[in-house]
């Protein structure tokens, strides 16, 4: 089989790139390892940007987006049990989505249905051909067990951390950047209404954590945790312990719930250099990864597809193949932005194992200045609402 543009992945990346082509009137196969099903119950972080859902409002398939996302004009940092408000409204005029990342999934395949779009799921042992050459190929079994060839003008690697598209890139060519912390997140899910209106943030000398929303009725919530430690070893008392003593404040109350779902996870910093490599070229965490706090996984993969859709169309359209040369290092700049705020959240926010008495006065300093100084919560309102998809300057 042929197609133009091959996509390894039908995560969020993968796509919101199918359907960002297919507006384009350029075609593609998606293949995707994993079940719907097992993506769809993936939990993931719940912030959208303001550009990822103009981008998913563009692709016209926002509207549960519209009726079941909350919108956000502002977050609580908490320090030590005094709130601290960062108002992005006010500083930056624009506001963020809360609406998990598997929903976004869910819309994006449902509307690849609709839109006619080549999607295989359960496709196995997919492995790259000639992305040095003028015909690249991606080899994988159907799910009737048929070893099969999808030629390709291009390859997209949207397969995430874990997948195959990255090592396609020779070692010699490839740089690693790697980061790994020495704390990782508890992830909670809870039947129990909404603790507060918006997002709390919370720093205390027990230890970061982290109080989201997801309905009405459920709630999402972490706290900072040993990277090692299994879920099941704690009880939902000592869970709730835990975080009534890092989010308290006067007058403040968490509100409990049954747990549903418990998991642990790790926090790293990486990027992919370069992100493209002759006809191969990746987007979203196939390129790199962010820690959680910020939740800009999704939004980096956004702004990669973007890049990336502009520059295949150029190609299609005009013949020419200029942004496609440059898309890795269009790409890379929003990514690395994102890379230094999701570190800067993460570093500011959590108690880290071996600071000293300077260390942790440094920290509140910096939480002091970012939540008293209008030059310093800009930068946080701006970062987090998110720079344009696409770079502009
Ligand atoms: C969520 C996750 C995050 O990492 C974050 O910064 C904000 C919200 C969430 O899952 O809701």
């Amino acid at each position: 089989i042929r197609t133009q543009v091959g996509i390894v992945g039908a995560g969020p990346a993968g796509l919101l790139l199918a359907h960002l082509l297919a507006v384009a009137g350029i075609e593609t196969v998606v293949l995707e390892k994993r079940s719907r099903e097992e993506i769809a119950h993936t939990h993931r972080a719940g912030i959208l940007e303001q550009g990822t859902v103009d981008l998913i409002t563009a692709l016209g398939l926002d509207a549960r987006l519209r009726s079941e996302g909350f919108t956000h004009h502002g977050i609580e940092l908490r320090v030590d049990g005094e709130a601290r408000r960062i108002d992005f409204a006010d500083l930056v005029g624009r506001s963020v989505q809360l609406y998990p990342q598997q929903e976004v999934f869910t819309d994006l395949a449902d509307g690849a249905a609709a839109r006619g779009l080549d999607v295989r799921f359960e496709v196995t042992d997919a492995e790259l051909e000639g992305i040095e050459g003028e015909s690249p190929a991606i080899v994988f079994t159907d799910t009737d067990g048929a070893r099969t060839r999808l030629a390709c003008d291009f390859i997209a690697g949207c397969d995430g951390s874990r997948g195959i598209s990255k090592r396609a890139i020779p070692d010699e060519l490839r740089t690693d950047n790697f980061r790994e912390y020495p704390f990782g997140w508890f992830g909670i899910l809870t039947e129990a209404p909404p603790s507060a209106d918006e997002l709390i943030y919370a720093h205390s000398p027990h230890g970061f954590a982290l109080i989201s929303q997801r309905t009405p009725t459920t709630q999402r919530m972490y706290f900072q945790c040993d990277p090692s430690d299994d879920p099941d070893r704690w009880t939902d008392e000592q869970i709730w312990d835990e975080l009534d003593r890092r989010t308290a404040a006067p007058g403040f109350a968490l509100t409990h719930g049954p747990i549903f779902d418990k998991t642990v996870i790790p926090m790293r910093s990486y990027v992919c250099e370069p992100m493209q490599h002759g006809r191969l070229f990746l987007a979203g965490d196939a390129g790199h990864t962010v820690p959680p706090t910020g939740a800009k996984g999704l939004n980096l993969a956004a702004g990669d597809v973007s890049v990336l859709a502009r520059a295949l169309e150029r190609h299609y359209r005009e013949g020419k193949g200029d942004l496609l040369a440059t898309y890795g290092a269009t790409a890379l700049r929003r990514v690395w932005k994102a890379q230094h705020f999701s570190w800067w959240m993460t570093s500011m926010l959590h108690t880290h194992p071996d600071a000293n008495s300077f260390d942790n006065r440094r920290q509140l300093g910096e939480l002091d200045l970012v939540t008293t100084s209008r030059a310093g919560s800009t930068y946080l309102a701006e970062a987090y609402t998110g720079w344009s998809l696409i770079p502009t300057a």
